[in-house]
């Protein structure tokens, strides 16, 4: 084991054992592609999994709604660990649209999540709620809706490992993308840099082939794409298709 572990920075070996639940893919990509799997077909859950996973994505996004922070209702702890038995070993990264959030952050660690990102305004304590994810050995961040500034940011920075920027109104998958997100993007990439955080920007809502290229270029490094990726013939084939495309477009 340790043969093969030399070979990273101490960096790199730190992230290995504070990933239970991750392969390495955190550090060494420059762009993570996440499918949402808000737009699988729920029916055949795993099998879609698989398909994406095979088709190229880096890392699973599991967007959970509660009919109360959002105006829908999606899935729970139950069905990231079904995945996990079902034998899925890529990171599932956890999207919390709930309020509270604090309940739910441990069952997800149960549950097998990797990362656990939540909205500020859906915690009263926003540091405890970062530092429970962090507790159990996931990667913790916050989502910023569209019209949220990124003032949370400010005082808990060492504990961010992701800053996720909506650029759709949370709650459903298929809607347009917001412009305005890429000024952000911008901010949120200064702020990053300016004080050499160690954490991943990430962008999620109305991410297709042709706008990629633009979060890209406001400084994102890590993209979730529902519907663009989740469509009709629903194969391995045209996952990979619109995959690749992607990547290309981002220049890989
Ligand atoms: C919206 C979700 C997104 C959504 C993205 O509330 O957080 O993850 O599934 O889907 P598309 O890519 O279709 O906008
Ligand atoms: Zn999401």
């Amino acid at each position: 084991m340790l043969s093969t572990t030399t070979r990273y920075t101490s960096r790199h070996l730190k992230r290995i054992l504070v990933e239970p639940n991750s392969k390495m893919v955190w550090g060494e990509k420059k762009y993570i592609i996440a499918p949402s799997i808000l737009s699988a077909d729920f029916a055949r859950l795993g099998e879609e999994v698989d398909n994406v996973l095979k088709a190229g994505a880096d890392v699973i996004h599991f967007d959970v709604m509660d009919n109360h922070y959002v105006p829908n209702l999606t899935i729970g702890p139950m069905v990231c660990k079904a995945l996990r038995d079902h034998g899925v070993t890529a990171p599932i990264d956890v999207h919390l649209m709930v309020s509270p959030v604090d309940a739910l952050i441990d069952e997800f660690i149960k549950a097998g999540a990797s990362h656990i990102t939540f909205h500020p305004e859906a915690t009263n304590h926003i540091d405890r709620s970062l530092q429970l994810i962090k507790n159990g050995g996931c990667k913790a961040g916050l989502v910023f809706n569209p019209a949220t500034p990124l003032d949370a940011c400010k005082y808990v920075m060492d504990k961010l490992d992701i800053i996720l920027l909506m650029s759709v109104n949370p709650g459903f998958g298929g809607q347009k993308f917001i412009p305005n997100v890429l000024e952000k993007a911008k901010e949120a990439r200064k702020l990053i840099d300016d004080n050499g955080l160690d954490c991943r920007l990430m962008i999620d809502g109305g991410v297709k082939v042709d706008n990629i290229k633009a979060v890209a270029d406001a400084g994102v490094d890590m993209m979730v794409a529902g519907s663009a990726i989740f469509k009709s013939p629903r194969t391995v084939e045209s996952y990979k298709e619109t995959i690749d495309a992607m990547r290309k477009e981002i220049g890989e």
